[in-house]
């Protein structure tokens, strides 16, 4: 099956799907290493339209349609340059930036935002994250990254640790990794930023194992994968609240020595302070190589929705 919008991980139904993207993820890497990249977005758009803050993923969304021979229109400040400001309804802006582009990448405060999005879209959609929902590029590029890191998908300890409520990646991240089989999952957040009900459901309906806890000490010596998350501070109504949370976690090196000696230490970044600098220089800090993946998958998403 063939997608053509990308809005949520929860579209992967089977491991082929997830697998025809890593596939060609490897390939988008070597061709930029060789410099034999198909060109294959030449004489296509592609709109960036950012509502919300980004570093990695509309600058790599860019560089990948740049490298693939596209080009590029967008606004990266979208809440506040767009006609938004003027009253637009996002439905509008879509219908309007979809006359000019062939795709549009989407990046929005609000949850379901690209679901509304791509009804109206006549050209494919990529959500680059929707507010606390859902983040399904970041989820391929981090299956990119264990694969690389790990040499496989299946048969891991993964403990996920800090904002499990508000972060999308860790919603799109685990929804995928629950279609590889033996894969066990330990929640490690806060009560108040426990896994939504709705990602436990999921999990129990493909009969796959996950516990959950507040103590990030005790899963780290059966951790294969660490994947720590920034507390979100900007869905947060009350400052007091997120500046209560916001340390909950902190992976720093003493803690790290309770780790596994191949485990493998992700964050989608921004990093805050969940994690201190001294770990950036343990080899088992993938965090860095997991953004340069973004760029390859990137590549990867828009060759397959485009390039075909
Ligand atoms: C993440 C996001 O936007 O959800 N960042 C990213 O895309 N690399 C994680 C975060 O902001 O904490």
């Amino acid at each position: 099956m063939k997608l053509k919008c990308v809005l949520s991980t929860e579209q992967f139904t089977s491991r082929q799907m997830v697998n025809e993207l890593l596939d060609l993820a490897g390939e988008m890497e070597k061709g930029l290493q060789r410099g034999s990249l198909p060109q294959s977005l030449s004489g296509k758009i592609v709109a960036c339209m950012f509502f919300e803050p980004s570093t990695r993923t509309r600058l790599s969304f860019e560089t990948a349609a740049l490298r693939l021979g596209g080009q590029v229109i967008g606004t990266e400040n979208a809440q506040i340059s767009s006609s938004t400001v003027k009253g637009e309804i996002l439905e509008d802006t879509i219908r309007i930036v979809s006359g000019y582009a062939d795709c549009i990448v989407m990046r929005h405060p609000q949850d379901g935002a690209a679901e509304v999005a791509a009804k109206v879209s006549p050209v494919p959609l990529i959500n680059a994250g929707d507010g606390g929902n859902q983040h399904p590029s970041q989820a391929l590029l981090d299956l990119y990254t264990i694969k690389k890191e790990k040499g496989r998908l299946e048969d891991l300890d993964i403990a996920m640790v800090g904002d499990l409520l508000y972060g999308r990646t860790i919603h799109s991240t685990l929804t995928l990794l629950s279609l590889y089989p033996n894969n066990r999952f330990h929640f490690i957040a806060p009560q108040r930023l426990a896994l939504p009900q709705k990602y436990k459901d999921l999990l129990k309906e493909r009969n796959v194992f996950f516990d959950e806890s507040e103590d990030m000490r005790a899963v780290l010596p059966k951790a294969d994968v660490l994947y720590m998350t920034r507390v979100q501070k900007e869905r947060f109504e009350s400052k007091e609240e997120y500046e209560k949370l916001k340390d909950a976690y902190i992976l720093d090196t003493a803690a790290l020595g309770e780790a596994k000696e191949d485990a493998v230490i992700m964050h989608a970044l921004p990093r805050i302070n969940e994690i201190a600098l001294a770990v950036d220089k343990d080899p088992r800090a993938a965090y860095f190589r997991q953004a340069r993946n973004g760029l390859y998958m990137r590549m990867a998403l828009l060759h397959y929705l485009l390039g075909g």
